[in-house]
């Protein structure tokens, strides 16, 4: 069986990479732009052609939350028209599309309740609608054969090729390492979500293929920024002074949301959740990841 990887060279794709031939997948593994933009259609068309995989996995995004409030056209090619072209594409070969969605979308405050997937999405940026709209048109597009998966505040071993190959646990623990003042947010709550368990969940899904539709897959248990930064450099072994502030201190161009966590519920629902809890998963990323160096 043959499975497309679209954005391989990503945090979440470098796991799926590498998950992916221990389930037995046949991996087409498509690093990203320079590959193939998955905002070219007659390109994705092209691909879908050549490449007939079985399955295909879009963890490609234009994810620059801010720079989004300003590239309105560009979030709304690649975040919803792109993701349009490929659930069309899919459809019509019966390709099974996994499409990584974000907790931006939803705003659980002020009930601060973890939300399941029929829960009313709230985007509250140009970032958080375009991908909405990526979620919505793998749906309409994609009745038979798309799945969304939303998730949150990823972290693996590779990074976040965005942010040059650094997720949030490897800028703090840098950042700290190079003495500079730790200020992070206190009034955001979220769900920090390890990649080597999404990727085996999403494998998860394709394999049961529990029926089309939208799923939130994140670790368990919730925390703020500060929270999680503060666990991760202790786990680090860096005993640094780390100030909580609000989301006002840093003037981002994008409102984010104050409440993010998402509810497994339909993965509960069909016996299908295996994601862990945070504080675990990012124990085991410290060990790996900065305990062997
Ligand atoms: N990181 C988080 O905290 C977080 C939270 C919630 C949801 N998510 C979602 O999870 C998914 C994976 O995130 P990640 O952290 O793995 O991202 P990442 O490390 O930045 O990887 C993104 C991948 O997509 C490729 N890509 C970007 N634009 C593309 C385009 N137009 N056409 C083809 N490929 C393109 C990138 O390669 P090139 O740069 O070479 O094109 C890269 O391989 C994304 O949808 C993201 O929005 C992430």
């Amino acid at each position: 069986m043959k499975l497309a990887i679209i954005g391989a060279s990503g945090q979440l794709g470098m796991d799926l990479v590498l998950s992916g031939p221990r389930r037995g997948w046949d991996i087409t593994a498509v690093a990203g732009r320079n590959e193939l933009d998955i905002s070219d259609a007659t390109a994705v068309a092209r691909f879908l052609h050549a490449a007939r995989p079985d399955a295909l996995i879009n963890t490609a995004a234009f994810h620059n939350v801010d720079l989004c409030e300003k590239e309105t056209g560009q979030a709304y090619k690649v975040n919803t028209l792109a993701v349009a072209d490929l659930a069309r594409g899919c459809e019509a070969a019966g390709i099974m599309l996994v499409q990584v969605g974000t907790d931006y979308v939803m705003e659980g405050a002020p009930e601060n309740k973890p939300l399941p997937e029929t829960a009313c999405p709230r985007p509250k940026s140009i970032y958080a609608v375009t991908r909405y709209g990526g979620d919505m048109m793998t749906l309409a597009h994609a009745p038979r054969v798309g799945y969304v998966v939303r998730t949150c505040g990823l972290f693996g071993m590779a990074g976040c090729k965005l942010k040059g190959g650094l997720n949030f646990v490897d800028t703090m623990i840098a950042a700290a390492r190079a003495g500079k003042p730790l200020r992070v947010v206190n009034d955001q709550i979220v769900a920090p979500t390890a990649t080597d368990e999404l990727s085996e969940q999403i494998l998860d899904i394709l394999r049961e293929k529990p029926g089309p539709g939208l799923y939130h897959a994140v670790s368990h248990g919730e925390c703020s920024w500060h929270e999680f930064a503060v666990r991760a450099l202790d786990l680090a072994g860096l005993r640094v002074p780390v100030q909580a502030v609000s989301s006002s201190a840093f003037a981002a161009a994008a409102i984010r949301p104050t409440y993010s966590v998402l509810d497994n519920f339909r993965l509960r629902q069909y016996g299908l959740d295996k994601m862990g809890d945070w504080r675990t998963a990012l124990e085991r990323f410290i060990k790996n990841k900065y305990r062997q160096s």
